[in-house]
C-alpha cells in the first residue's frame, strides 16, 4: 500500500491507458495517442489479456493497459473497480508514478465522473486498518507515495475530488474496523471531537446523565448496562457562503450508532454476535459524511447526530418487559431488547425535530437482519415520507453507485406496532415484515412534515471479498450522504 495518493505531474510517471474489450483485433488505431500506439498494440498481444474490467497488462516501463470491458457497458460504477485493481498492481510492480492518458472524446461532464469513480477506487483500495499489527506480524513497509496525473485538467480536478471522498469512506471504515474494546460511546465521542477540530465543525455531546435528564429513555436505557455509557453527539457545519438553493435548509443525518451489540438480555445466540462491533456503521458513515462535506466546501447548512451505546448484559440493563419513555414522550414496551438501534435513534430523530428544525433528514443504519434476508448485499433498503426527498435519494444513490431499493410503510404497519400496556412495542414477537416494523417504530419519532428517509444498510455495511473494498467494513453510504448534500445546494 501506499502512504499517500497525490495528484500532479511526476517525471518517471508511466502512462496509463483504457483498452475496451472491442479494440482487440482492431487493426486500425482506436483514437490512443501514436508515440505509444505501438506500446498499445504489445499489450492489447498479452496472453491472457482480454480488455475486461480488471485486466491489466504492463508493458515493460512504456505502458499499462488497463481493461475497461466493452464500452457500452462501461460505467462509473466499473471504472472504481477498475482504479482499485490498478491500485494493487501498481503497488506490486513498484510503480510509485502514473499518467493517465486521454482516449475518447466524450465531454468534459463523462470524463469528469469517470476520472472521479477511478480515483475513488484507487483511494479505496489502498486502504488497510492501522494500529491492531502486534509483534507476530511482519508487514511489508508502504511504498511511500504514488503520484498521479492525468493528460486532461478536468480528470485532474476530478481525481482530487475522488481521492477526496476515498479519504472520508476510509474514515468511515477505520472506525467502523476499530475493534469494540476500543471503540466504545466514549471512544466515539473523543473521534467526533478531534474530526470536528480538524475540519472546523462544531462538536457538543450529551452525555449520559444529562441525556437520561433531558428524557431521552432510549439511548439511556439501551446503554447502561454497559461501563462505557452511553452519549448523543451532535456535530454541525455551517459554510461560510451558503448557496441560493440551500439558503434555508438545514440537513440532518443521523446514524445509529452501537458500538457493540450483544442483544443484550435478549442475547444473541452462538454466533450471530460476531461481527456486531459493525453495528455502528450508520454513524460511521455519517461521520464520513461529515469529514467529506466539509473538506468540499459545500453551501448548505449539516448536522450530524450519532446516538452511541453499547448494549450489553449486567445488572443494570434493561430488560424485556421494561416500558421506557423516549424523547418526546411516546412510551415503549420493550420486548425485545436486541431491537436497541430504534430506540436509541428514536431519541435522535425527535431531539432533532424539536431542536434543530431540519428541512430534510435520513437516518443510516444497520438496523435490522430481515433487510439482508429480503435484498441481500445488493442494495441497502430505503423507505422516504416525501417523493420530491426521495427522488433526490435515488439521485445521490445513483451518483454515488450506492445502490438503495425502496420498501412500503403503511398506516397497517404502524398500527402492527401498538402495544397494550405502552404507546408502541419494540418489535412485534410475531416475526413479520421486520426491516418494515424497524420503520415503522420510527416514524412515531419523526414530524410528518418533515422530508425523512431511513436507510437500513446492515446488508452492506460489511462484506467479505468485495472487488474495490476487500473484506470488512465498506464505508457504505458516505459517498451517498455527500451526493445528497451537493445536490441540495
Ligand atoms: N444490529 C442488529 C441488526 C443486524 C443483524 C445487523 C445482522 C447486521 C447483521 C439489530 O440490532 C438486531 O438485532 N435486530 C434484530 C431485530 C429483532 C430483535 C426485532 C434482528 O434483525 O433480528
Ligand atoms: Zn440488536
Ligand atoms: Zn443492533
Amino acid at each position: 500500500m501506499f502512504r499517500t495518493i497525490t495528484v500532479g505531474k511526476s517525471r518517471n510517471a508511466i502512462p496509463v491507458i483504457g483498452a475496451y474489450s472491442e479494440d482487440i483485433g482492431r487493426r486500425k488505431n482506436p483514437g490512443v495517442p501514436a508515440r505509444l500506439f505501438d506500446a498499445f498494440k504489445e499489450g492489447l498481444a498479452r496472453p491472457g489479456f482480454k480488455a475486461e474490467v480488471g485486466d491489466v497488462a504492463f508493458v515493460e516501463n512504456r505502458l499499462i493497459l488497463i481493461g475497461l470491458g466493452t464500452s457500452d457497458d462501461f460505467s462509473t460504477a466499473q471504472a472504481r473497480r477498475v482504479g482499485a485493481r490498478l491500485l494493487r498492481t501498481l503497488d506490486r510492480c513498484q510503480v510509485n508514478a502514473i499518467q493517465v492518458q486521454k482516449r475518447s472524446d466524450r465531454s468534459d461532464a463523462y470524463t469528469r465522473d469517470i476520472a472521479r469513480a477511478f480515483s475513488e477506487g484507487m483511494g479505496l483500495a489502498n486502504w488497510q486498518l492501522q494500529g491492531f499489527d502486534g509483534k507476530a506480524t511482519k508487514r511489508t513497509p508502504d511504498k511511500g507515495r504514488l503520484s498521479i496525473d492525468a493528460t486532461r485538467p478536468a480528470a485532474r480536478t476530478a481525481f482530487r475530488e475522488g481521492l477526496r471522498l476515498a479519504d472520508a469512506a476510509n474514515e468511515a471504515r477505520r472506525i467502523a474496523e476499530t475493534p469494540p474494546n476500543v471503540c466504545n460511546p466514549t471512544w466515539m465521542a473523543g473521534e467526533s471531537r478531534k474530526l470536528a477540530r480538524r475540519n472546523g465543525l462544531t462538536c457538543r455531546v450529551i452525555g449520559y446523565r444529562k441525556a437520561a435528564e433531558m428524557g431521552m429513555g432510549g439511548i439511556a436505557n439501551v446503554g447502561v448496562g454497559s461501563n462505557h455509557k452511553p452519549c448523543l453527539i451532535q456535530m454541525s457545519y455551517t459554510p461560510k457562503k451558503k448557496s441560493k438553493a440551500a439558503k434555508d435548509a438545514h440537513l440532518v443525518l443521523v446514524g445509529k450508532t452501537i458500538t457493540y451489540d450483544t442483544g443484550g438480555y435478549s442475547l444473541k445466540i452462538s454466533n450471530g454476535m460476531r461481527g456486531m462491533k459493525y453495528d455502528m456503521c450508520g454513524g460511521a458513515a455519517v461521520f464520513g459524511a461529515m469529514q467529506a462535506i466539509a473538506a468540499a466546501k459545500l453551501p448548505i447548512k449539516v448536522t450530524a447526530l450519532l446516538p452511541t451505546a453499547e448494549n450489553m448484559v449486567s445488572e443494570a440493563a434493561y430488560r424485556p418487559d421494561d416500558v421506557i419513555t423516549l424523547y418526546n414522550g411516546v412510551t415503549v414496551e420493550v420486548t425485545n431488547t436486541d431491537a436497541e438501534g430504534r430506540l436509541v435513534l428514536g431519541d435522535a430523530l425527535a431531539y432533532a425535530c424539536k431542536r434543530l428544525k431540519p428541512t430534510a433528514m435520513v437516518d443510516l443504519a444497520t438496523l435490522t437482519g430481515g433487510v439482508v434476508v429480503a435484498l441481500g448485499n445488493f442494495s441497502a433498503g430505503m423507505w422516504c415520507n416525501d417523493d420530491a426527498f426521495r427522488s433526490r435519494m435515488d439521485t445521490a444513490s445513483e451518483q454515488a453507485d450506492e445502490r438503495v431499493w425502496r420498501l412500503p410503510l403503511w398506516q397497517e404497519h404502524r398500527d402492527f406496532m401498538r402495544s397494550r400496556v405502552a404507546d408502541i412495542l419494540n418489535s412485534n414477537p410475531k416475526r413479520l415484515a421486520h426491516p418494515i416494523q424497524g420503520v415503522a417504530f420510527l416514524s412515531f419519532f419523526v414530524d410528518e412534515n418533515i422530508p425523512w428517509a431511513h436507510v437500513d444498510i446492515a446488508g452492506m455495511s460489511d462484506l467479505e471479498g468485495n472487488d474495490i473494498t476487500g473484506s470488512g467494513a465498506t464505508g457504505f453510504g458516505v459517498r451517498m450522504l455527500y451526493e445528497l448534500a451537493a445536490e441540495m445546494c
